[in-house]
């Protein structure tokens, strides 16, 4: 194999550039040329295709967002789309391809290996919703960056005894608020994995404020409901001196952390020893803190599980 092509596809997820560095230094590392693919799928299909050199990388792995764009295609759930696909990834002699991004872009990646061709799935999403894989590709840096936003939420939310509804991204998946509502002290934490009755969290609120505790944060997934209606539900049962935030796109932004540039690197790297030793068709991830690829396959006939004992600790320790 001489040439491997990388694409970023979905939405944009922090760490996606390191991953995209870390298959392109690898590679040419050993020896192989690499190409670059605008816009995910629709560049691909378009041929907007570029050869990068150990530079196009530098200056990247701090940055958020991803430099090769993306774009959501669902035209590629189309064959035509895919076997244009595979004529452009052939004139440019690129013999397998690196896919970075969450479920969308692995059916994409999916789809090419049942035509034949050779492609691997990183898992890029803040959402932390793919199966075989204890975190994705922009999840740690999302989880801290609501983190933040519910540490200065506090701050007001203290100084005029207040509860704040925060609305926070992730799909239908409840990850980013599980682990961000831990991390924050939130008093509740609204996720779609669980069932909640509005009125038991206004009789908790009750509670907390007869104990004392007289402003409150609660954390709630997109995948539930809007952050207003919410609020708006429970108002119905007292006066909580309620504000909603809706965090929306700023979750998905900033600079990666440490740790989701180590996973990028880690998972960028094994991409292009396995396409070496000739494998494809497989998605990875990290278990247990080791590297694992699955078939992508298993990816669909699995469902990823949000780490569900985070809700009752949370259950505990607010008060
Ligand atoms: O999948 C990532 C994500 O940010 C979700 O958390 C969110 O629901 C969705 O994308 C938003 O999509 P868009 O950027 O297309 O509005």
């Amino acid at each position: 194999m001489k040439r491997i092509g990388i694409l970023t596809s979905g939405g944009d997820a922090p760490g996606m550039n390191a991953a995209v560095r870390a298959v392109a230094r690898k590679a040419m590392h050993e020896g192989l040329e690499v190409y670059g693919i605008n816009y995910g799928y629709a560049g691909l299909v378009a041929g907007d295709i570029f050869k990068m050199d150990p530079i196009t990388v530098g200056d990247k792995i701090q940055r958020g967002g991803t430099f090769l764009y993306s774009a959501r295609y669902p035209e590629f759930a189309q064959v035509e789309g895919q076997l244009k696909g595979i004529e452009q990834l052939n004139k440019f002699g690129i013999e397998a391809l690196v896919v970075i991004g969450g479920d969308g872009s692995y059916h994409g990646a999916l789809r090419l290996t049942e035509h034949g061709y050779n492609a691997i799935g990183l898992p890029g999403t803040i959402d932390n919703d793919i199966p075989f894989t204890d975190q994705t590709i922009g999840f740690d840096t999302a989880v801290n960056t609501v983190l933040e936003s519910i540490d200065r939420i506090r701050d007001t939310a203290a100084s005029h005894e207040r509860t704040f509804v925060v609305e926070v991204m992730g799909r239908g998946a409840g990850d980013i608020a599980l682990w961000a509502g831990v991390a924050g002290g939130a008093q509740d934490i609204i996720i779609p994995e669980r069932d909640f009755d509005v009125k038991a969290v206004a009789e908790k609120l009750r509670a907390s404020r007869e104990h004392g505790q007289k402003h409150a944060i609660i954390v709630l997934a997109e995948g539930v409901m809007h952050a207003d209606e919410f609020s708006e539900k429970l108002s119905e049962y007292g006066d909580f001196h309620l504000r909603s935030t809706v965090l929306g796109h700023v979750v998905r932004g900033g600079s990666p952390t440490a740790s989701d540039r180590v996973l990028a690197s880690r998972l960028g790297s094994k991409a292009v020893e396995l396409l070496l030793e000739g494998k494809g068709g497989v998605a990875l991830g990290i278990e247990k803190n080791e590297i694992i690829a699955h078939d992508m396959l298993d990816l669909f006939n699995h469902k990823h599980h949000a780490m569900l004992d985070l809700y009752d600790l949370n259950e505990d320790l607010a008060y």
